[in-house]
This record gives C-alpha cells, structure tokens and sequence, in this order.
C-alpha cells in the first residue's frame, strides 16, 4: 500500500468520529482499511451503473484479497436516483440479503449514491453502520463527510433525511481521474466554496493553481481536497447538526437548490453548477445590501468563470422559474425558520456569515435584477 502518500483528516466527534483517508490506490487497499470495521467479514456494496463500469471491480478485487465477502447493488446514475422509490427498493435489496446491525453498507460513488445509501444505512433496522467511498471531487470534499444523508422530494431537495455519520471515509485520488470534465468542474465549485466562506487564503491559493488543479495535477489535487476536509471537519466537530456554524456550509445552496428544482434536477443543471452560480448570487446580494465590496465579488465570479463553471442564470440552457418562482422554490429550503428564509451572505471572501434579515421585496428586487445580469 502507498502509505506514505495517505493522508488521513479526522472528524472529531467523540465515539462516533472517524478518519477521512486521501490518496492514491484507496479504492484498491480498500478490504485492509475496512476489515478492521467489520464484525464479520462481509459487506453489501451500493454504487451507480457509471462507478460499477469504471471501479467496482477492483474494490471487490480488495476486498476478496482481504476474507471478505461482498454482494452489490448497482442504481442508475445522476440526481433523479435519488427518490422515494429507489430508497425503498435499496433497503428492500439490504434485507434480503441479510444486512443486520454490526454489518458495513458500502456507498461507492458520488454524492447521490452517498446519500441515498448513508439515508437506506440510517433507516435499516434502525441504523446500521456505513463507509463512504466518494469518487467524485464533490463527494471527497463535500458530500461524504460529515453525515448529512437524504433523497429528494417534489416539494424540493434532500427534504427527507437524517444525520448518520459514516464509520471512515476513503477518498481515492485516482478515481478522479476517470471523471468527466464537467463533473470534475462541478466539484470544484465546492472546493472554492471553502476559500470563499472561510479561508481567504486558501482562495488565494486556487487562484494562483487554478490551471494545475483543472489540469488534473495530483499534488495540487490532494492539497486541495485535504484543505476542504480539514475545513469540512472542522466545521462538523463543532456544529454537527447545524444548530449555527455548519449553515456556513450552504453558502449559494439556497439559490443553487432552487436552481435545481427548477431545472427538474435534470443534466441542465448539475448540483456543483447550481452551487457555483448560488454563490456568485449569494456574493452580488452582499453587494446590493452594503456588506460587501463589488470587487471581492467580481473577483470570485471570475474565479469561477475561469474553472469553466457557470456563473449567472443566463448560463442555465433553457427557460428557469420567474424571480417570484424562484423565491417560492427557496421557500422550501430547510433553513427556514417561521417562513423566513437563511441566507449566507459575506463581507468579504473568507468571510461569509448567516443571516435572516433580508427582507422579501429586497429579495424580489435582487431576482428581477439577476434575471439580465
Ligand atoms: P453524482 O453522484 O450524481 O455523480 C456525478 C456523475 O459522475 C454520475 O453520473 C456518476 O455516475 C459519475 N461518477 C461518479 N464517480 C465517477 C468516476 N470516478 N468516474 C466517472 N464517473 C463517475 O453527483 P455528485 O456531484 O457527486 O453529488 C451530488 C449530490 O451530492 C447531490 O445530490 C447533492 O445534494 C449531494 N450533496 C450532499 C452533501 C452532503 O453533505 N450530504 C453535500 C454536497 C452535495
Ligand atoms: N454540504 C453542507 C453540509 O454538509 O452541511
């Protein structure tokens, strides 16, 4: 194994916290990193018809090197998995295949299968134990740590859910490799999310890498990654169930939900792609409200534009919601509190905060004015 070139961060939770490992061949050294978890040597492996092509083999590969024995589920890929129906048919697949408490459900792909499968894990007799092996960029710095699990609804996304913290995490660096370039970009919009809520200079820094990081380069890559994750963690340890802090996480969600939803949460608009754009509104309504200088805010949309992300609603192929659509579609946002919406706003980039004090008709003024922006 190239220990040497694992990184591992740690998400302090007490008796539930658990290492994050990243790096190269994880995927392949998986069975040694997940033997030591299991109470008998078996798991049940869920991953999407893309990831089973590309790496389910050699996890099974690993696994079986290491005793243990695997049965997998594979589920079409992309957001609309992410339902009712394939929650059901999921948990149906678990129990007859006799997963019971003390066994590892294995989620292998990207941040629908994470948390379709970390919600199926949450639910199943009551809670069994789950290993995130993320290979998208999204799901290595975002998505499968800090145990937000759920599916969608058509009332608006991750709406049914549950917290259900994984027992490791193994971040493959080279699974990367075999993303599409699209997805990768959207990926990256929340490794820049970081740099923008909290870290200016981290942002500085994928500034000055941005053409290493799109180039694929794996030291900056692994930097990268291990920079949103000590973030990530951080931010857990401190407030696992966003009772304040982890709010700071959904900078440009409230807008990039929205913009899912009203683009059917079809390919029009992937989550990273909604999430780039959110933030450079979220970034623009700090401009219009006076607490932020129109510069940083220029800055982190051209920062983006330059990752070959989209950035304004007239980068969304085809027709999206009125502004009053738009904002009902916010509405439904899990930080509503007594039908006021949360927004995460910034003062400046590495200084974003949570507030509730955007009034409705400044709220409409703003989305009119997107609208042409
Ligand atoms: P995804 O899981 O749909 O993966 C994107 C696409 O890439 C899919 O088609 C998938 O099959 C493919 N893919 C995955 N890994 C691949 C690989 N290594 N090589 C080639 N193709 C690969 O989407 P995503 O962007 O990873 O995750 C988005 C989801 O994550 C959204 O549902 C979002 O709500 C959720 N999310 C959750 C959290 C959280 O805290 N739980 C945080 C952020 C996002
Ligand atoms: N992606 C937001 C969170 O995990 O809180």
């Amino acid at each position: 194994m190239t220990t040497k070139q694992v990184k591992t961060v740690n998400v302090g939770l007490g008796d539930r916290a658990y290492d994050i490992f990243v790096g190269p061949q994880l995927i392949a050294n998986a069975g040694a990193h997940l033997k030591p978890l299991l109470k008998r040597n078996r798991v049940a492996i869920v991953t999407d018809e893309n990831v089973a092509k590309l790496h389910l083999a050699t996890l099974e590969a690993s696994l079986t090197a290491a005793g243990i024995t695997a049965t997998h589920y594979i589920l079409p890929a992309g957001e609309k998995t992410k339902t009712f129906e394939h929650l059901q048919n999921l948990c149906a697949h678990l129990l007859d295949k006799g997963v019971e408490r003390g066994d590892l459900v294995v989620a292998l792909g990207g941040g629908v299968i994470g948390d379709l499968t970390g919600f199926a894990a949450s639910i199943l007799r009551r809670g069994v134990d789950f290993a995130q092996i993320p290979t998208t960029l999204l799901a290595q710095v975002d998505s499968s740590v800090g145990g937000k699990t759920g599916i969608n609804v058509p009332q608006g996304k991750n709406l049914i859910g549950a917290f259900h913290q994984p027992r490791i995490v193994l971040a493959d660096t080279d699974a990367i490799q075999t993303l599409p370039a699209r997805e990768f970009r959207a990926g990256y919009a929340e490794v820049v999310k970081y740099g923008l809520l909290g870290d200016a200079g981290f942002f500085d820094w994928l500034e000055a890498n941005v053409e290493r990081l799109m180039n694929g380069d794996i030291d900056a890559l692994t930097h990268a990654i291990l920079t949103s994750c000590k973030a990530k963690a951080r931010i857990v340890a401190e407030d696992e169930r966003e009772g304040g802090k982890r709010a700071l996480l959904n900078l440009g969600h409230t807008f990039g939900h929205a913009l899912e939803a009203t683009t059917g949460f079809s390919d029009r608009l992937i989550h990273g792609e909604g999430v780039a754009i959110g933030m450079v509104m979220a970034f623009d309504l700090s401009v219009q409200l006076g607490f932020c200088s129109g510069q940083d805010a220029t800055r982190a949309a051209k920062h983006l534009e330059k990752a070959g992300l989209p950035t304004r609603l007239r980068d969304i192929p085809g027709t999206i919601g009125t502004p009053q659509e738009l904002i009902d579609l916010m509405a439904q946002d899990k930080k509503v509190v007594d039908g006021t919406l949360t927004f995460i706003l910034a003062r400046a980039i590495g200084n974003a905060f949570i507030t509730r004090e955007v009034a409705n008709s400044d709220l409409l003024t703003f989305m009119t004015a997107q609208e042409t922006a």
